[in-house]
């Protein structure tokens, strides 16, 4: 089938098949400048020229887990570990509430020293601030854990797929696996979260057809958001060889998604970010809405080391705020005032 009435039935909301979602995202760079328009047009209807800037907080980089791209996985000892403590955290997110942010990610590698009862005194003092929206992203934990933290206040629970391939999971993943990471998403969902997933783009073995089925598994878990980011080596893990994720690839999955999941959040990952600022740029106008800026201190952020990047100037959460919403008006976006709310 010509690739533009294909392109046009997707967003007309014709579910396509792996293949032809394959064919899509193998489109060159002239071909998929189609996909790209269409996508930003579905994106102004569903969301008009607005971004979300969502705070991000990462809290902690212990981590028990040995996920092989990952800079934190646990075998890597020579990283200096930090944990903030609850008052810091809610103080944090008062800043950050005072500067602007509506929706807080509370982020951390999978660190039990944050007990049920310390995760909970956090999200109920965070609630004493003011209408801000938490999502919670510290991994897999207890289902009496979820509960419990949903009945605190948490709104959103972001945990990714990571990858739509279950040996390929396995293989990523040696503490656990591809099962319990969608019982994980399932759960979320049913207890009330809005869940966050996502995938990487240029794992090893992965082929377009992989890719096609991780945005579809995006559907099938009912995710409110979704970040679609490059992998990126770093050098104190099993990946430190494989190539660097494309970030042209990237593009046409986070514009392909958007054709399907018209209101879904889709933002533009840091890694792509941290890959190329062109492509960052780029992603605003091919379907993403939603960008996500640290707010921890300067002395954490640099420890935070999931793949190396570039930690810029220390300047306050306020100041950031103001850059980054100059930016987005830069590049003709407009800054949206409410929550985000998935759906
Ligand atoms: N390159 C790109 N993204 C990575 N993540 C973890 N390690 C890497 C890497 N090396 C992503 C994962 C994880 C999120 C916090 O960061 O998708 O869920």
């Amino acid at each position: 089938m010509d690739f533009k009435n294909l392109i046009n039935k997707i967003a007309d909301n014709y579910i396509p098949t792996i293949k032809e979602m394959a064919a899509i995202l193998e489109l060159d760079e002239e071909k998929s400048q189609y996909l790209f328009r269409v996508a930003d047009e579905v994106k102004k209807i569903y969301h008009g020229n607005y971004i979300h800037i969502r705070g991000i907080i990462e809290f902690s980089n212990y981590c028990r887990c040995l996920c092989k791209y990952c800079g934190l996985q646990a075998d890597n000892n020579e990283l200096i570990r930090y944990r903030m403590t609850p008052d810091e955290i809610v103080e944090n997110t008062r800043e950050a509430f005072e500067a602007g942010y509506k929706t807080i990610v509370l982020q951390s590698g999978e660190d039990m020293w944050y007990t049920r009862e310390k995760i909970s005194y956090i999200i109920r003092n965070i609630k004493k601030i003011g209408d801000i929206a938490i999502t919670l992203s510290v991994g897999e934990r207890d289902f009496d854990d979820y509960r419990q933290w949903k009945e605190d206040g948490a709104d959103r629970f972001l945990i990714k797929q990571e990858t739509a391939d279950e040996n390929l999971y396995n293989s990523l993943h040696p503490h656990s696996n591809f099962k319990n990471r969608i019982a994980c998403l399932k759960e979320l969902s049913r207890l009330g979260y809005q869940v966050g997933s996502g995938f990487m783009i240029g794992l090893p073995g992965q082929t377009t057809e992989t890719i096609a089925k991780d945005i579809m598994l995006l559907g099938e878990i009912k995710a409110g958001m979704a970040g679609i980011g490059p992998f990126i080596p770093h050098k104190r893990t099993p990946l430190k060889e494989h190539p660097v994720g494309d970030g042209f690839m990237t593009l046409k999955a986070v514009a392909l998604s958007r054709l399907l999941y018209k209101k879904m959040h889709l933002p533009v990952t840091t890694s792509l970010g941290v890959l190329s600022s062109e492509h960052k740029d780029i992603a605003f106008k091919v379907g993403a809405n939603v960008i996500m800026q640290k707010v921890e201190p300067y002395k954490f952020r640099r420890l935070y080391e999931i793949y190396p990047k570039k930690i810029g100037d220390e300047s306050t959460i306020k100041e950031e705020r103001l850059r980054l919403e100059a930016y987005l008006k830069s590049l003709g976006l407009e800054i949206a005032t409410d929550r985000g709310d998935a759906f």
